[in-house]
């Protein structure tokens, strides 16, 4: 009680760590924009889309294309080419070993993050690629796809 919970999430310039409930995390990212996709990602699967089954991921953009990411999911692939601005993780249920790799557009860098439960992890899709290496698990993280609108915090094209 009494902890200092901010309502709302601000527009990732391109990523940002974020603790608080799953439900101000829902509300918050619903303020950047229309909602495009929601999934609960986790080891649920054997085949078919990566973010439910326990496999490596290489770098990727949400919702576009990527030859290499469709061969690495069986040809399984969900695109919302353009629609995907913002990107937030928030976990469920951690695990030290899974590891979340971020790499900006403009840097040659790969950054690794291990998210805890309660940690979100919120980033720009257009500035930047994400991936995953290590067993998933019994992580769950609940997956929030968000196109940026003029009326959100983010306006579309812009930093
Ligand atoms: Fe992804």
């Amino acid at each position: 009680m009494g902890e200092d919970v901010t309502n709302s999430l601000t527009v990732p310039t391109p990523f940002y760590i974020w603790t608080g409930p799953l439900e101000q995390f829902v509300l918050g990212m619903l303020a950047l924009g229309t909602p495009v996709e929601t999934l609960l990602v986790g080891a649920f699967n054997d085949t078919g889309r990566g973010a439910q089954r326990d496999m490596d991921l290489t770098l990727h953009r949400d919702g576009e294309h990527d030859a290499q990411l469709a061969a690495d999911q069986g040809g399984m692939y969900v695109e919302h080419p353009g629609g995907v601005d913002y990107v937030g993780f928030y976990c469920i249920t951690d695990n030290p070993k899974c590891v979340t790799c971020i790499q900006m557009d403009d840097s040659h860098k790969v950054q690794e993050i291990i998210l805890k439960s309660g940690q979100a992890l919120i980033f720009d899709n257009r500035l930047m690629r994400h991936g995953r290496k290590g067993p998933v698990g019994e992580r769950i993280l609940f997956r929030l796809w968000i196109q940026a609108t003029e009326t959100g915090s983010g306006v579309r094209g812009s930093k």
